[in-house]
């Protein structure tokens, strides 16, 4: 088989061909920073959005929703289906106006220009017995060259019946917008001073506005204001003292007034009680007509069939014991769903400093080269970039993070091999010249709009750990297992439309491989593994010069000479590049070396290693054997305290002497978490016996990052001090999955008893304060293991499906 491959190598790269994947991927629900808000993958295009506010009083429009805010205080928001090919159900409790909303959308393919879709927007009140009433407004904004026009008759009452939109641009053509009322809404008709109001209410109202060129983001401030600014002439009649003023509904209304040239369309529902509208988005080339019955068919048999097919990916095993499986079953969909909902697509200028450094930054082997570049001093905003990604949480982290993206894509990799591998091109797309990527990506005004002034810039100089490359290995695994099996196996989404009266375009691959073609073209496979190699290990050959740490400076004893490291960018309180930002380190010294900076090279080496074996470069593999024995050797020769019984971070003392730090936590427990001891070491057996121990590291709900017996435990700032972290659990029981429960050994047994435990203590948490709470969370309480911090954080805290399926 693997003759087979190398054959391929000969042939001139294909990726020429993957315009007939991306297509399928063009639109989504890639702005997840919004409850709701679809663009395409085009760097300046449509973007729409859904603002809601109550009516119930004046006061509830300065509470207006748009991006996701753990301020607006709602109950729970999650795509409870969602499939980046397809489209996917989203259900929003927002207790606070007495309204569950529920938005919808389907993808249709067909034509030459990435499709249509159609989107459902239905709310009910969570209380009957209350008064649930909301105005929607749906908005649709251009960037760049085109237009959309209102084909609407205007009227300055305002409109009933649909509203249609035309429009064109370069990449998406000539399309139609359609907004269509559900069968059975109803407005506020009856209140003080409703004859003054008749002629307005229960209608659509709309405005078209001329805003400069890329600030469609702040659509909602312009919507916002233009009501406000429009109500406030209305009321002036009704500020007598005494006087009850009319129904908010009747006066915080758009103007029904288009600007000629408008790039920015707004479209504003009223409803009292349930209520139900649609919109249609139809490219002309794909000559199909959308209607509501699309939309009942088709999401109907999209949830049906997304079930189905989420059985197969990530079953709940036989032998789990649980009280509660459809509850289980709805969660890891949720959790699933939610991730992949919350891919995002961004493109935009960022900022880099290449002159900054920490004094101790500097060592005799990094030399000004490295670290300034050409006297380039200063925040310095770069190119525009784009990037698809997914992100770790829709309301507080909706950006790109490096190391979250590496576990991001394991998950979204099982149910999407092909998305997976798109999202990966575009990070390895970033490693610049030098092979550096930004740990934090955050391109254009609206995610800078998100970050606070000092954490914007990002440092050529400094890492995260590399877990991009689990991704790579996961496919390369995925590929292996696909030459076994053929993989028809794959179930066809066909959502309800029957695929025959639906004109598909020549170009436009059936849903039922569009996920899987690169796991059963091999000629496609190898072109792509081979167009990112020299990218990935520009990179790790980046991480081998900048990171370095210093060996032979303090005696320090270790059979290489060479492979020590230490990670750059770090505060005296703070290593924010190992991920692991306040866990104790000891004070920042040049002659510092870093546990889990070495061990992630371990991996990085071995991960290189897979890929140059699978591509051909077999030099390069033979090298990389080379430095993964000379890595692991250092390992324990700099890293391992007899005296301690544990694995530690190294530093220097006054009189220049090295010496172990040793705090016990997650640090401790690397060499075991990324596979690198062999599981007959000793080392095995007292990193598990830490583990399992409730002084330190085991709680009931998971595993903690800081040892409770530790002085520092749940101090400061406490967010690496104590508190649980799924991702570092997915670690542990991949770890224990793949090899030390797996392979026989002295510390077998024990390694499979903790595996189940753990597995069953972090599943039953993470479920359980989800039930209680609506979220999933960005950590665990050490103690009580109530969810903590960012929610929803459907980022790596969704590898629970990961978990829950044995997925490792
Ligand atoms: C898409 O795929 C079809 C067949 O799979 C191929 O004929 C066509 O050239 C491809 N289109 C592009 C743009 O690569
Ligand atoms: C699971 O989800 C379905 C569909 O959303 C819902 O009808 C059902 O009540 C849920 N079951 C549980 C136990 O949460």
């Amino acid at each position: 088989m693997r003759n087979l491959w190398l054959l391929y190598l000969v042939i001139p790269s294909v990726l020429g061909q993957t315009a007939n994947i991306s297509e399928s991927l063009l639109w989504g629900a890639y702005r997840p920073n919004l409850y709701f808000g679809l663009r395409p993958q085009i760097p300046q295009s449509l973007l729409t959005g859904l603002i809601w506010f109550g009516t119930q009083d004046y006061r509830s429009i300065s509470k207006a929703r748009h991006a996701c805010d753990q301020g607006d205080g709602l109950n729970g928001y999650t795509w409870t289906t969602y499939d980046a090919r397809d489209g996917g159900v989203q259900v929003i409790k927002d207790g606070p106006n007495n309204v569950l909303i529920t938005t919808e959308l389907l993808k249709v393919s067909g034509g030459s220009h990435g499709g249509s879709w159609a989107a459902r927007v239905k709310g009910e009140p969570i209380d009957p017995s209350l008064p649930s009433r909301i105005s929607t407004i749906f908005y649709m904004g251009l960037e760049g060259f085109g237009g959309v026009d209102m084909e609407t008759e205007e009227n300055e009452k305002g409109i009933t019946g649909p509203v249609v939109y035309t429009g064109n641009s370069m990449e998406l053509d000539e399309f139609t917008i359609r907004i269509v009322d559900g069968p059975d809404n109803h407005a506020v008709t009856t209140g003080p001073h409703a004859a003054s109001f008749v002629d307005r209410m229960g209608k659509t109202h709309v405005a078209g506005f001329r805003i400069p060129p890329g600030t469609i983001w702040q659509a909602k401030e312009h919507i916002l204001q233009s009501i406000i600014k429009h109500a406030s002439d209305l009321i002036q009649p009704y500020q007598t003292p005494g006087m009850t003023p009319p129904d908010p509904s009747w006066l915080l209304q758009l103007s029904d007034e288009i600007y000629s040239g408008s790039n920015l369309h707004a479209v504003q529902k009223f409803f009292d009680g349930p209520f139900q509208f649609d919109i249609f988005f139809e490219s002309k080339s794909a000559k199909q007509k959308l209607d509501a019955g699309t939309l009942d068919e088709g999401i109907k048999g999209l949830v049906e069939s997304f079930n189905e097919r989420f059985d197969e990916v990530f079953p709940v095993p036989k032998t789990y014991q649980t009280s509660n499986l459809e509850s289980l079953k709805n969660f890891s969909r949720a959790i699933t769903s939610n991730l992949i909902g919350g891919i995002g697509y961004f493109y935009g200028t960022s900022i880099v400093d290449r002159s900054f450094a920490y004094e101790w930054d500097q060592d005799d082997e990094t030399t000004q080269e490295e670290t300034g570049k050409d006297g380039e001093k200063g925040a310095k905003l770069t190119e525009p970039r784009a990037l698809l990604t997914a992100t770790p949480s829709r309301s507080f982290f909706p950006r790109g993070f490096y190391w979250d993206e590496g576990f991001h894509l394991l998950h979204i990799g099982e149910w999407d091999n092909d998305l997976s591998l798109a999202i990966l091109k575009d990070w390895v797309d970033l490693i610049d010249d030098d092979g550096w990527v930004a740990r934090e990506q955050i391109l254009g005004e609206e995610a800078r709009s998100k970050v606070p002034a000092q954490f914007q810039t990002q440092v050529p100089t400094f890492a995260n750990p590399p877990t991009l490359t689990m991704a790579v290995t996961a496919f390369i695994n995925r590929l292996k297992n696909s030459e076994q099996e053929p993989s028809d196996q794959e179930l066809g989404l066909n959502f309800g439309i029957d695929p025959d009266q639906v004109p598909m375009g020549e170009d436009f691959p059936k849903s039922a491989t569009i996920r899987t073609r690169y796991l059963e073209d091999q000629q496609l496979a190898v072109s792509y593994l081979r167009s990112i190699y020299k990218p990935l290990k520009r990179h790790y050959d980046w991480f081998r010069r900048t990171q370095r740490g210093q060996i032979k400076q303090y005696g320090r004893k270790a059979r290489s000479r060479t492979e020590a490291y230490r990670w750059r960018g770090r505060s005296k309180e703070h290593v924010l590049t190992s991920g692991m930002d306040d866990y104790p380190r000891g004070p920042p010294h040049a002659g510092e070396l870093h546990l889990d900076l070495i061990s992630w090279m371990a991996f990085f080496t071995r991960t290189m290693r897979d890929i140059a074996d699978f591509v051909g470069e077999t030099d390069d593999a033979a090298a990389f054997i080379e430095i993964e024995k000379a890595i692991l050797d250092n390992i324990d020769d700099l890293h391992w305290s007899e005296e301690n019984k544990m694995y530690c971070d190294v530093n220097v003392n006054d009189e220049d002497e090295s010496y172990h730090v040793c705090d016990k936590g997650y640090l401790s427990l690397f060499p075991l978490l990324l596979e690198l001891l062999p599981s007959s070491s000793p080392h095995v057996g007292h990193i598990l016996d830490l583990l399992r121990d409730p002084q330190h590291l085991w709680s009931p709900y998971g595993i903690r990052s800081l040892s409770v017996s530790h002085p520092e435990f749940g101090q400061g700032e406490n967010y690496w001090k104590g508190p649980i972290w799924v991702q570092m659990n997915y670690l542990t029981l991949k770890a224990l999955y793949n090899t030390y429960a797996a392979q026989e050994g002295p510390y077998q047994q024990k390694a499979r008893e903790i595996y189940s435990e753990l597995r069953k203590n972090i599943i039953d948490n993470v479920h359980k304060e989800y039930e209680r709470t609506g979220y999933v969370w960005e950590q665990y309480d050490a103690v009580t293991g109530e969810g903590r911090r960012s929610h929803p954080f459907t980022g790596w805290t969704s590898l629970l499906t990961l978990i829950i399926s044995e997925k490792y």
